[in-house]
Parts: C-alpha cells; sequence; structure tokens
C-alpha cells in the first residue's frame, strides 16, 4: 500500500513538472513571461516615465553596488548621477568608434600571446594551458592596448595574470560579501602599467587612477572573457563544424565592413545567445531597499526551446541568417532601449569573433586537446557546457606532442 501511494506521489510529481515545462514552452506564455523580463531591462516594470534618467540610473546602480565596494569604479553602471552618466557613455562610445582602430592590428598582437602562451606551455608546464587564465590575460591585454597608450613590450605577463585573477577574486567575494574591501595588490598592479588612454588628448592627459581604469575596463573584459572562452570551445572542440570555422576564415580583414563581416559575425551572435555575459540583468526593486531586486532571466530567454526550436541548445550560428519576430525579441545581449550598451552597434560582436578566431587558429584540435577534469564533459561533447563564472577554472588545454606533467 505504502509503495502504491509513494508511486503516485512520484506520478504526480513527475506530472507536474512536465506540465509546466510545457506550460513555459507554449509561445503565447512565453511571451507574457518575455515581456515581463524585457519591462525589467528596460526599466518600464518600475513604472516610471521615459524621462526619468535618474529614476533609472538609481534602480541600476543599486542593483551595482557591490561594484563599488569591491573596485572602487564609478561608472554609468554604478551611478545615478547624470551627469557621470553620460559623460561616461560618451568617452565609450568615443573608444568604440575610434577611426583608427586596425582590427588586424589587434589580432596580430593577440596571436603573438597567444604563440607566448604555447611557448611558455611546452617549455615549462608539461604542455598544458590553464583556459580560464589564457583567455582572461588575453582579453584583458587586447582590451588595453585598444583604449590605452600602453607598450606591450614593457608589460609582464604575471601583472596581466594577477591582475585577472584579483579581478576574478574581487568578484567572487563581492557575491558573499557585498562590501567587501578594494584590493591593494590590484591597486598596485594598475598603477604600475601607467595607463593614459589612447584618446585623451582633449580631456585629460594624466594617468589614471586604478578605480578610473578599473571603471573603464570592466564593461568591455567582464563582459568578454567568459563568452570568448564558452564559445571558442564550443565552436572549434566541441561542436566543431567545417561550416562555422569557415565563417571566421575572412576574420580580421574583413571585421569592421558591413557586408563583408556579416557571415563571420554570427560566431559572436550564436556564442552571445548561449553564453549570454550578463546571464541575468538586476534592478532594485524599490529605490527604498536596495537588498530587494528582481531580474530579467537573459540566459532561459536565449534557450527557450519553444522560442529557438528543440536544437535551443546546440550552437548553430547559420540560425541568425533568419531570425523570427519573437526570436528577435527574446535576444538582447546587450539590453535594451535607452540604456542598452553601446557596443550593440557592431563592436561587442567584432571583438568577440576576432577573439574567438584568433584562439581558434592558435589553439585549434591539431595543436591540443581540451581536458576538462569532468567525466560528464570529457565523455560527451554534447553535454552543454556550464557557464558559472568558476566552472572553468580546471579546463587545460593540453598541447598535442607534449606529454603532461
Ligand atoms: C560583448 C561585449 C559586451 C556586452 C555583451 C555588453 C553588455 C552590456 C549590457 C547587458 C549592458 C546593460 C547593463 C544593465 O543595464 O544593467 C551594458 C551597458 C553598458 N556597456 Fe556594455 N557590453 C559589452 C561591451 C562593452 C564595451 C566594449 C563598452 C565600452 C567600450 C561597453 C560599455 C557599456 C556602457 C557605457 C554601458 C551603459 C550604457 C548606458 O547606461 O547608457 N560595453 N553592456
Amino acid at each position: 500500500m505504502l509503495i502504491l501511494v509513494a508511486c503516485a506521489v512520484c506520478l504526480l510529481i513527475l506530472a507536474g513538472i512536465v506540465a509546466r515545462r510545457w506550460k513555459f514552452q507554449q509561445p503565447a506564455n512565453f511571451e507574457i513571461w518575455l515581456r515581463q523580463q524585457r519591462a525589467i531591462v528596460d526599466f518600464t516594470f518600475a513604472g516610471l516615465s521615459p524621462s526619468d534618467k535618474e529614476g533609472k540610473l538609481l534602480r541600476r546602480a543599486r542593483a551595482n553596488r557591490r561594484l563599488v565596494s569591491a573596485f572602487g569604479i564609478d561608472n554609468s553602471l554604478t551611478t545615478s548621477s547624470v551627469d557621470v552618466h553620460d559623460n561616461f557613455v560618451k568617452w565609450s562610445s568615443k573608444l568604440i568608434s575610434n577611426p583608427l582602430r586596425r582590427w588586424p592590428v589587434l589580432f596580430v598582437i593577440a596571436e603573438s600571446v597567444l604563440k607566448h602562451d604555447v611557448e611558455n606551455a611546452a617549455a615549462h608546464r608539461g604542455g598544458q594551458i590553464l583556459l580560464a587564465d589564457c583567455v582572461r590575460c588575453l582579453c584583458l591585454i587586447v582590451v588595453l592596448v585598444d583604449a590605452y597608450d600602453v607598450n606591450l613590450d614593457s608589460i609582464s605577463p604575471d601583472v596581466i595574470l594577477t591582475i585577472t585573477r584579483e579581478i576574478n577574486r574581487q568578484w567572487l567575494q563581492s557575491k558573499c560579501d557585498p562590501n567587501v574591501l578594494r584590493s591593494d595588490l590590484l591597486a598596485s598592479s594598475l598603477r604600475g602599467l601607467h595607463l593614459t588612454k589612447k584618446l585623451g588628448a582633449e580631456e585629460s592627459v594624466s594617468e589614471d587612477t586604478p578605480e578610473e581604469a578599473l571603471g573603464f575596463i570592466m564593461p568591455q573584459y567582464e563582459t568578454l572573457w567568459r563568452v570568448v572562452l564558452l564559445t571558442f570551445v564550443t565552436a572549434y572542440h566541441r561542436q566543431a563544424r567545417a561550416e562555422d570555422i569557415e565563417r571566421g576564415e575572412s576574420v580580421p580583414d574583413c571585421l569592421g565592413y558591413p557586408q563583408r563581416e556579416k557571415e563571420a559575425l554570427k560566431l559572436a551572435k550564436e556564442g552571445l545567445r548561449l553564453y549570454p555575459s550578463n546571464k541575468r540583468i538586476y534592478r532594485a526593486a524599490t529605490v527604498g531597499d536596495e537588498k530587494q531586486l528582481v531580474s530579467a532571466d537573459v540566459e532561459a530567454s536565449h534557450r527557450n526551446p519553444g522560442i529557438w526550436g528543440a536544437d535551443a541548445l546546440k550552437f548553430r550560428p547559420e540560425r541568425f541568417d533568419v531570425l523570427s519576430k519573437l526570436q528577435g525579441q527574446a535576444y538582447f545581449p546587450f539590453s535594451l532601449s535607452r540604456h542598452r550598451c553601446p557596443a550593440i552597434a557592431g563592436f561587442g560582436d567584432r571583438m568577440v569573433t576576432m577573439l574567438v578566431v584568433a584562439l581558434g587558429t592558435a589553439l585549434s584540435p591539431k595543436t591540443g586537446k581540451i581536458l576538462f577534469n569532468n567525466g560528464q564533459l570529457d565523455g560527451n561533447p554534447e553535454e552543454p557546457l556550464p557557464t558559472g563564472r568558476d566552472d572553468m577554472e580546471s579546463w587545460v588545454l593540453q598541447l598535442r606532442d607534449v606529454s603532461g606533467p
């Protein structure tokens, strides 16, 4: 009798789960859910008038308060001051549209960084490259070279590694303790780089303080490294298909030429769909209580099979050849509406594509094999990659022809 009751309860629970999943996947229900997510992202959930800029900034700043404690940054994402916001967006837009940027030059820099990593791993590390460290350093170097007057030859790889590890440590700690103290090591490492903005001539010629540098670097570097790592691993080592790789063949030369770059950028678009840099976008539910947050689930919106099809978890850049209206609405890796990211107009996709192709060329499956040190991932290339900040720390690329330690 007891067994019968237990079976009935299990069946009821199972039916409940199936029904919920079915309900969630129905386009009509999904549309309502999607409207709610979009309303959080574009602040309409709060019933603010479109012109209430300060009200919106306040709700975003409250949600990002821990970044102020952990890094001391004062930028568009952490401020409630309209002036600070406008100034920062102006700076970012200026950097993004820098007419002197040459993608092939950045690509060569990325290649040389990766060549050094391969040689170093072969000589000193039994042919093993720690992928998370490698991709974080690559992204930071490219962001620095693009934005600041830096001489790469004078920067020690160890300092770059220290900065990336400290940023990561601070970020993780701030999740447990929103009042975490700043890192002296991070500040002194940044100070040692003597960072002067490339486009600073009119406004300032002085070096950035560590806080100013972090305010400028973080919106770029932090949004790049995880999506670049996960897209590279997926496109080149997990679900590699000749068509996907060929899309990247004319990279970096095609970048910046709207007709020529279209195919290649689908690599980034699909990467940002499966692995959005901001898995959730947070807002303060009320301005009175900063601990009460609401969030939009960007990742769930980008992966819903009711919208993206049964292969929603598959890496298929060609799905961006034509998106349905609903798919277009469900895709918002750069946020929405007035406060969306200025990199939405192509710069973000170009940067991701350039970095992924540089990695795919230097660390191709011919060069080495990825060891995830995780039975499920190592055993099954179809298994979706985990996307948490510290899920990738043990992933290693073992160079072929060099035996492990
Ligand atoms: C793949 C690359 C990038 C992604 C996925 C991304 C994503 C985002 C997202 C989701 C937001 C909105 C956050 C929120 O409202 O809570 C945002 C805002 C912003 N991002 Fe990015 N970002 C990227 C690159 C960049 C770069 C390269 C820059 C600057 C050079 C930048 C500067 C900004 C600024 C200034 C804002 C605030 C805009 C405003 O409030 O009007 N981002 N970004």
